[in-house]
């Protein structure tokens, strides 16, 4: 008990040093920061965190313990430093999970225990693979008030099994994200690292009032699929102040998958995505493939960007239908990539024979602005969809250079898109300039 007892005073003094940062714009007024009223600890439901045993009972009995406690104010699970092997557990309202400084939570591998779960509706089948789909290693479906934090300890994914298995082709459903909260709202994720996930990192689907700050997100460049942060039909989305260091895109606003996706209809909207630093082989701030819901009203300022496929990637597909409007990217800085901006009609796969190729999407409202770029290998590429031709596509005060002696004999190429060029350099295909 008198450890828990100093515990707690950590967690107090730990939680107390969280909101205090007022001269910065930040996500704190979509969801604020709170204390909880009472404080129970892993070790009670017998956590050992030896790095050996497997925790799945203490895990899923502390937690159903918060859910039936149900406090005014909710219960915090403390989990000490240690290294605490689990299976995946789901997650309960009204509840903070906080890791201490040198704690990991890390992911058994045995998949062939894994629990299945149902398709999202917005996708009909698993993104990889048709069917079911593993359930992420931390689960919440229609939760609320939830805070996952802590002093910078670990989730630990242990992904490489499931890369390899993708890449031998014998997966036999779609691999698990780290983290996937489900029809849920007012949630932060905050102050903790992410590692090794199986494929997507942090998930958020059907959410609303949604905030990850101050996160680091790492994964092996060649590790497959392991975006950062996927918000997916998704409203009032926030994130901010982080790393991220992944196999794929390290944010990639989404909502569902051409037929499934169109009659579901639920739009990610109000995505604000800032002060974001990383590298990737795909993208780093990213809109689609998968928008059959429609994406709206998303802007992405100060981000930082190194070694990347691409810098700013908007893509999307005939048959995916939806609308991409609305989206400022501003203030990027972009170092060693390849090409540094790409809005493309013609990215992704379909789920089945059954989606619709006329369902056309519609893009317009893009604006990129005050993007500075050193040792770019192709500045931009627009292409738009011949019978729904990208519209009010806004581009300005936009540097672009490129490795000495390396100049792109075509810097831009675009088709089936008109807009606006101000101010950029080198200088844009004629369709955008006025
Ligand atoms: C949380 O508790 C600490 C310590 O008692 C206090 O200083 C801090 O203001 C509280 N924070 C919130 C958001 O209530
Ligand atoms: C928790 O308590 C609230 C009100 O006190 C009640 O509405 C709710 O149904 C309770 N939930 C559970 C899981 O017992
Ligand atoms: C966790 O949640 C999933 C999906 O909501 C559900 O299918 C599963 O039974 C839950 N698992 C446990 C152990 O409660
Ligand atoms: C960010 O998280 C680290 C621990 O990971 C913590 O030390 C630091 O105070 C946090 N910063 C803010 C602004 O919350
Ligand atoms: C948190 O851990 C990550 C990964 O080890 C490290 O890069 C970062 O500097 C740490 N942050 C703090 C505030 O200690
Ligand atoms: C565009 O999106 C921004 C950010 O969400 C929002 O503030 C603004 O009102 C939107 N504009 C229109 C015309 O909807
Ligand atoms: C970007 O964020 C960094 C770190 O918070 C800050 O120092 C810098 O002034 C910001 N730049 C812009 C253009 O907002």
């Amino acid at each position: 008990m008198m450890r828990l007892a100093v515990s707690v005073l950590l967690v107090l003094s730990a939680v107390a040093r969280m909101g205090s940062r007022a001269e910065e714009v930040t996500c704190s007024g979509i969801v604020p920061m709170k204390n909880r009223s009472g404080i129970i600890s892993i070790a009670d439901y017998g956590g050992v965190g030896d790095g050996r045993t497997v925790n799945t009972k203490a895990f899923r009995e502390a937690i159903y313990k918060i859910h039936h406690l149900n406090r005014t104010g909710g219960t915090l699970l403390y989990i000490p430093p240690g290294v605490y092997l689990t299976e995946s557990f789901n997650l309960t309202s009204h509840m903070t999970l906080f890791l201490a400084k040198g704690a990991v939570i890390k992911a058994t591998q045995d998949y062939s225990n894994w629990p299945l779960i149902d398709p999202l509706p917005s996708y009909g089948r698993g993104r990889e693979l048709p069917g079911g789909r593993y359930m992420s290693f931390i689960h919440g479906d229609g939760i609320e008030d939830v805070i996952i934090t802590g002093e910078n300890g670990t989730i630990d994914g242990q992904g490489d099994i499931w890369w390899n298995m993708w890449r031998q082709r014998t997966l036999s459903f779609t691999r698990p994200n780290l983290i996937e909260l489900m029809n849920s709202r007012d949630i932060i994720i905050s102050n903790l690292v992410f590692q090794n996930s199986p494929f997507w990192n942090i998930h958020p689907v059907y959410c609303r009032n949604f905030v990850v700050r101050n996160v680091t997100i790492l994964a092996p460049r060649d590790s497959p699929n392991t975006d950062g942060v996927d918000p997916d039909s998704s409203s009032n989305v926030c994130i901010e102040d982080s790393y991220i260091s992944v196999g794929d895109d390290l944010v990639a606003v989404k909502s569902g998958w051409d037929e499934y996706g169109i009659s579901y209809g639920r739009p990610s909207s109000g995505i604000t995505i800032r002060r974001i630093k990383g590298s990737s082989p795909f993208a780093g701030i990213a809109v689609g493939s998968e928008a059959s819901g429609g994406v709206e009203n998303v802007i992405a300022e100060n981000i930082t960007l190194y070694s990347m496929g691409i810098g700013i990637h908007i893509k999307t597909n005939a048959g995916r239908g939806g609308f991409i409007k609305n989206i400022t990217i501003s203030s990027v800085y972009i170092e060693n990539v390849r090409r540094a901006i790409k809005i493309s009609g013609n990215v992704g796969d379909h789920p089945d024979d059954n989606y619709d190729p006329d369902a056309l999407p519609v893009v317009n409202g893009i604006t990129i602005k005050d993007v500075t770029g050193v040792k770019i290998l192709q500045p931009g590429m627009i292409q738009g969809i011949k019978d729904s031709p990208f519209t009010g596509i806004y581009l300005s005060n936009i540097n672009l250079d490129w490795v000495r002696g390396s100049r792109p004999s075509t810097p831009w190429t675009c088709s089936d898109v008109s807009g606006d060029a101000v101010k950029v350099s080198p200088l844009p295909c004629s369709q955008l300039q006025i």
